[in-house]
């Protein structure tokens, strides 16, 4: 059993254990786990290079701790509950044995399709049990998983496989989200016509859609799977082998893969699942996320089987068949502990509580929330109709580069406020630094966030390209992670996190780098140039603002354009960059050295124009009067 803080007191003696002795807190906390052989170092670091290594010399498989040391104490225990799109198909309950079995055979159709230790296989799949299936499968050989979330676009996903020059991919058939149906081979066909390092696609039926095979690449997962052993030996894995690469945005145009090794994921996403939400055996969990982004992996995939846990895993969205779906999910499996996003809170609190009575909620106990900040109305919204005032709202605060959740009460030993992520879980050295990198000391204090201490899931570099994981997270602050986000120290030492202080926005929970999304809108051929910012939106948190120069040669209808345009960022990264707002404008205010200056754009997107800031240094200062007069009109 993975050791669990039980009280406040309890909490601050780890807290203060893991930073006086981290070494010795970080080896106990490992010893909870199945290792093949144990580690002869449990840390050595710099943030220069950086370089961090956790568990040095160690020898496990994170499938072995997952699965097969669960057989004996809960082999016939529920391991995953699918719950399908379509409410009126049956739900699958699969025990760890099942799992375990049908992890073994996947495992076995890789090894026969010659992917081996190091190999990068992408997984672009719905969510249905073989994806779960698909990410144990590799790291059961040793195979670095790239899962790609599959609501991106053919393009998108082409750039992933050939940054992680994957040789295999696993897909689908078809995908079902509410009342669409997706052509997942499609867009999966159309990516490997530019990615040539894939020689292998391996293909799920599920949705009996049509599909066209390539003969040689194409195979059906089926058929392989007929033909291969349910015995698979785990890879014994050193501490350091690469377990995944996980793609998210930055601030500059191309997203980059977060690389995250074995070992130390491992032990801190064991830790965390068990701390933050307070798990009991026998409860029931569910995360709403897609495995397709950081929290599926950690705490819908591997935290919740490191413990031993049941984990719902939902294929369809919270409004199908209506804004009721998630509450009858909760009746239905009697879940206990429930963990989404903010997002999901503002929208189904926009549908009115006639969705959320009728429904007995009463086996829940925990709440999570993650990927934005949660503002005060959810909070209570959350805490009063879903937790009907006696669930604890963990609201966690972490990123796909540190692994696992960094910063967040937990559930019902750390006391909470609205809003406030709260406290570092132990091991975790937050500071806050001024502009200057000064950092600042006390209580009442805002600035930058970062981390001034490794712990065992963070990132150890960006994959092919080392530097970048430098210049990106360990130039800016000497010795330090920076986060990218601003945050507030209050008066009590709770930490509130203020969002991103770079050109990254957070649209439904979803991280978008602006760059990424101006070089898509620069696609369409009436475009000469565009800038994108955030502004505050009711539902998504952020909503995408596009201030947009067409070339005025092309005689184009502005609806027309700006429908196109959007069509454009569909499909060169995927529906959820698509832009809310596009504002037409003649010219952009830039400084006399060509640099746009967003902090008037936010300020236009955000409907405050009674206070621009100094304008004298813009190149033309009256771009800004014509942005400000057609503001109006979006
Ligand atoms: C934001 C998601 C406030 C933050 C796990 C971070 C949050 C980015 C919270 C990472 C929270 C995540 N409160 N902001 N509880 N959780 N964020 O990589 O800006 O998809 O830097 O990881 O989401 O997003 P990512």
């Amino acid at each position: 059993m993975i050791n669990r803080i039980n009280s406040f007191g309890e909490y601050w003696s780890a807290y203060n254990e893991s930073v006086q002795n981290p070494e010795q807190f970080w080896a106990n906390q490992a010893e909870s786990f199945f290792w093949r052989k144990k580690w002869d170092s449990v840390l050595e670091w710099n943030f220069e290079e950086p370089s961090v290594k956790w568990y040095g010399g160690s020898l496990h498989n994170i499938t072995e701790n997952c699965l097969d040391r669960h057989l004996f104490t809960r082999g016939n225990q529920t391991a995953i509950i699918w719950e399908p799109n379509d409410p009126t198909q049956a739900a699958q309950h699969i025990t760890y044995k099942e799992l375990h079995e049908r992890v073994c055979k996947a495992a076995n159709i890789l090894k026969n399709n010659g992917v081996k230790k190091g190999d990068r296989v992408c997984i672009y799949m719905p969510m249905v049990p073989e994806l779960a299936v698909s990410v144990l499968a590799c790291a059961r050989i040793g195979a670095i998983h790239s899962v790609v979330f599959a609501g991106f676009s053919a393009s998108s996903l082409a750039d992933r496989l050939n940054d992680a020059e994957a040789t295999v991919v696993l897909t689908s058939d078809g995908a079902y989200r509410g009342n669409k149906s997706i052509d997942i081979k499609g867009i999966v066909d159309e990516a490997l016509a530019k990615s040539p390092t894939v020689k292998r696609s391996i293909v799920l039926r599920y949705a009996n859609t049509p599909v066209t095979f390539t003969e040689g690449r194409d195979i059906w997962w089926h058929e392989e799977e007929a033909k291969a052993s349910a015995i698979c030996e785990a890879e014994p894995m050193e501490a350091e082998d690469m377990l995944f690469i996980l793609y998210t945005s930055g601030s500059t145009g191309k997203p980059k893969g977060v690389v995250h090794t074995t070992a130390g994921y491992m032990v801190y996403a064991g830790y965390t699942f068990a701390n933050v939400f307070q798990y009991n055996d026998g409860d029931v969990y569910w995360c709403t996320a897609d495995v397709g982004w950081i929290t599926g992996h950690s705490y819908l995939v591997y935290g919740p089987l490191l413990n031993g846990a049941t984990t719902v895993m939902f294929e369809g969205i919270p409004t199908y068949p209506d804004a009721s779906r998630f509450w009858k999910v909760i009746e239905k499996h009697k879940v206990n502990i429930f963990y989404t996003a903010p997002t999901a809170i503002r929208s189904l609190q926009g549908f009115g509580l006639e969705y959320v009575e009728g429904h007995d909620l009463s086996s829940l106990r925990v709440l999570g929330s993650v990927g934005e900040p949660i503002n005060e109305e959810a909070w209570h919204w959350y805490h009063d109709h879903i937790g009907k005032g006696h669930c604890p709202i963990t609201d966690t605060w972490w990123q796909t580069e540190t692994g696992g959740i960094m910063i967040a009460p937990l559930a019902g030993v750390t006391p909470t406020k609205p809003s406030f992520a709260t406290l570092p879980l132990p091991g975790i050295q937050p500071v806050l630094v001024d502009e200057k990198g000064e950092e600042l000391v006390g209580n009442g204090v805002e600035g930058n966030l970062c981390i001034k201490f490794p712990w065992p899931s963070m990132i150890r570099t960006t994959y092919g390209d080392h530097e970048r994981c430098r210049l990106n997270y360990f130039s800016t602050y000497a010795g330090m992670y920076f986060t990218g986000d601003g945050c507030r120290r209050d008066e009590d030492g709770y930490y509130r996190i203020l969002g991103r202080v770079d050109d990254v926005i957070n649209v439904s929970g979803h991280r978008m780098g602006t760059a990424e999304v101006e070089n898509a809108i620069n696609e369409h051929l009436a475009v000469v140039e565009s800038a994108v910012v955030g502004y505050p939106h009711d539902i998504k948190g952020q909503g995408i603002y596009a201030f947009v120069i067409c070339d005025t040669h092309v005689p184009m209808e502005s609806s027309l354009l700006k429908s196109e345009i959007i069509a454009t960022v569909s499909k060169i990264i995927g529906p959820i960059a698509k832009p809310d707002k596009i504002q037409i404008v003649k010219g952009l205010p830039k400084t006399r050295s060509g640099k746009i200056m967003r902090r008037i754009l936010r300020k236009v997107a955000e409907g405050d124009i009674s206070n621009l800031g100094d304008t004298s240094t813009l190149l033309d200062p009256t771009v800004v009067e014509d942005i400000v007069a057609g503001a109006k009109l979006v």
